[in-house]
């Protein structure tokens, strides 16, 4: 495993990459948990190189957001990266990813405005504009993406689509605990008592399933059930929306390959979670 530290260094890798290569990479802001393990693992089982990039996007978090916060912890991540032999570590710094003078942003109107992006004005601006300098600088073929983070998956798709990027998105499957929640660098900000209500999310996602086999196709009266559930777990909505899988606009009538999608604040902390209405 090579640690990369800037930008020319890696592009002079990956300029040498050949046409016949599948190179695999793993965009992530480190503090790796199980979910990012499992996105190495498949590029691994699918890939001849596969890079991983840990880099904590200033420009995604909002002024009033957990920057300084965000875990950080570069030796964990190797230990935990060690035995799945990752070729690359891209390790860059906010100054080269960002420096003095910086001035190109990447907007991907209206599927970025809507759900996570109405609640965080400019993030996927910010996510965006970093994962395009990223593939430019790593080349990839396949980037190994978590459907946790629903819409940035969508977003992404949709710019390297739009901008003629030859890379191509792999969605893969959320990862949970044994108890339903889903994996994510966050859940470290939970103590006891909030890990316990942050079930709320699986929770409600099932009771709609629930709900929905049952012919309850009515996605107002299925908000209205999910969130006296999420509230009696104290847990404070910002949004639980029914949704097309590819649009992410609201639908009227819920259908099998619907996506639920909501996040909610447990204390603090903003979780998310999605999730096919028959999964
Ligand atoms: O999902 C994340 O960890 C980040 O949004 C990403 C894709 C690494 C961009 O900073």
């Amino acid at each position: 495993m090579q640690i990369i530290r800037t930008a020319a260094e890696m592009q002079e890798i990956s300029a040498h990459w050949q046409p016949t290569i599948k190179v695999g990479f793993i965009p992530t802001m480190g503090y790796l948990h199980a979910g990012h393990l499992s996105l190495i693992s498949r590029a691994k089982e699918e890939c001849d190189v596969v890079i991983v990039s840990i880099f904590v996007n200033p420009a995604q978090f909002g002024a009033n957001e957990d920057l300084g916060n965000y875990p950080r912890d570069l030796d964990r991540d190797l230990s935990l990266m060690g035995p799945l032999n990752v070729d690359y570590v891209f390790f860059p710094t906010g100054e080269m990813m960002y420096p003095a003078g910086y001035k190109t942003w990447i907007e991907v109107k209206g599927i970025s405005d809507i759900l996570c992006g109405a609640s965080r004005p400019g993030h996927f601006i910010g996510v965006a504009t970093v994962v395009l300098k990223l593939v430019n600088i790593v080349r990839p073929t396949l980037m190994y993406m978590g459907e946790k983070d629903y819409q940035q998956v969508a977003v992404l798709e949709t710019m390297l689509r739009d901008l003629n990027v030859p890379t191509t998105i792999v969605r893969c499957p959320i990862v949970r605990e044994e108890d339903g929640l889903a994996m994510s660098s966050r859940n470290k900000y939970l103590d006891s008592d909030q890990r316990v209500q942050a079930l709320c999310l699986a929770n409600a996602i099932r009771l709609a399933q629930k709900q929905f086999l049952a012919g309850n196709h009515d996605p107002q009266s299925l908000i209205e059930l999910m969130s006296d559930l999420i509230i009696g777990e104290n847990g404070s909505i910002d949004y639980i929306r029914f949704v097309d899988p590819i649009d992410l606009a609201d639908v009227q009538s819920i259908k099998s390959d619907t996506r639920i999608i909501l996040a909610v604040y447990i204390g603090k902390t903003r979780l998310i979670d999605n999730s096919a209405v028959l999964a």
